[in-house]
């Protein structure tokens, strides 16, 4: 149980490339404008990127590499930042939780469907995501959870692993809520699909110029000429407009529908508006990562403190379950 009033805000993330402009305002934007208003917890899921990602040098460098991108975009002095693997407790919650949910429940997880539809033998370690997801969340007593609304099922089972453990041992863990932004729910990537890592059509959250004007250049328009007017809604440069220009959107937007501006114009307003956006980032991101053990020290202050908090909590499921002996030492 917990006493304090100050409500408590997590949210885990992979350490699997870098932050993208999809990450960014599909999901840790929310995290950052929450972060004030809670007691923060952001972690680097890295058994949960070990699942797949099983290269030791390239995990330890990815590890890093987040830390360093959250780090740039401006958390909280008083957020607690760390890494999963720092806090064994949560392995051991995950295994606890495992006794209870069962197979045929498990399989219906929409990763884990979709990972056997493209004919992946999928491992135990994937097979078992959702419940070291759950013990993430439940072991810190999370009341709100951040998430992409992709992760709306692994909240719905983390909540339903609550109520089974507190079913049959009492009440023990709280009900996190997640949080979703609706105006976000997806961002678009270069090619009109959803952002994401594995369709190649992001845009870094610390891209470099000379690849940020390649690659807006790049994004495929109809064929309409500069007097032709033109549907923003169907346009995936306004989509960006959207982010990046607001202050001059409802112009834009006019602009568009009387056909008087072209793609080509369009595209160098974004990439303007978009390296104002980026260079600081990027900027703040370089000096972050030329210093890795600043890195590691702040991972290794976050885990302890994450750990204080894991562990009472451990000790508390332990005893309710029976194998807390509590010898004394
Ligand atoms: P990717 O699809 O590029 O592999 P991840 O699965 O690592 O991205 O996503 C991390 C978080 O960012 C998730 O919470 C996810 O919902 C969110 N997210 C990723 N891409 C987008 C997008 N295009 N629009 C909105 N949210 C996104
Ligand atoms: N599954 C999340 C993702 O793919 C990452 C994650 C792991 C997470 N544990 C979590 C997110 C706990 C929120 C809370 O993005």
């Amino acid at each position: 149980m917990r006493f304090l009033t100050i409500m408590r805000l997590l949210t885990g993330v992979k350490p699997t490339g870098g932050l993208h402009i999809g990450n960014y305002f599909g999901a840790v934007k929310n995290f950052l404008d929450l972060q004030r208003n809670y007691e923060s917890f952001l972690f680097i899921a890295d058994y949960h990127g070990f699942i797949n990602q099983q290269n030791p040098d390239e995990l330890k460098s990815n590890i890093l590499e987040i830390a360093a991108d959250y780090l740039a975009i401006g958390l909280n002095p008083s957020t607690i930042i760390f890494k999963q693997s720092d806090v064994p407790e949560v392995t051991e919650l995950a295994w606890i939780f495992n006794c209870l949910i069962t197979v045929p429940y498990l399989e219906r997880a929409h990763a884990y469907k979709n990972a056997i539809s493209k004919g992946i033998k999928p491992t135990v370690g994937l097979f078992d995501y959702p419940s070291l997801m759950a013990a993430d969340i439940l072991i810190y007593e999370s009341d709100v959870v951040p998430v992409g609304k992709d992760q709306k099922q692994h909240l719905e089972i983390t909540r339903d692993i609550a109520q089974k453990f507190n079913q049959k041992f009492g009440q023990t863990f709280n009900l996190p809520k997640p949080i979703i932004n609706r105006d976000t729910e997806t961002i678009i990537g270069l090619d009109g699909r959803k952002m994401s890592k594995s369709y190649h059509n992001t845009i870094s959250l610390f891209e470099e110029k000379e690849d940020l004007v390649k690659k807006v250049r790049s994004i495929v328009t109809d064929s309409k000429g500069v007097n032709e007017s033109k549907d923003p809604d169907q346009c995936p440069i306004f989509a960006l407009h959207r982010l990046f220009s607001q202050d001059i959107l409802p112009e834009l937007e006019k602009r568009y529908r009387i056909g008087d501006i072209g793609y080509k114009e369009s595209k160098d307003i974004l990439i303007e508006n978009m390296e104002k956006f980026i260079a600081p980032l990027r900027r703040k991101r370089e000096e972050i990562i030329s210093n890795p053990e600043e890195i590691k020290e702040i991972l290794r202050r976050g885990a302890k403190k994450a750990r204080m908090v894991a562990q009472k909590k451990i000790k508390e499921v332990r005893e309710k379950i029976g194998v807390e002996l509590n010898y004394v030492t």
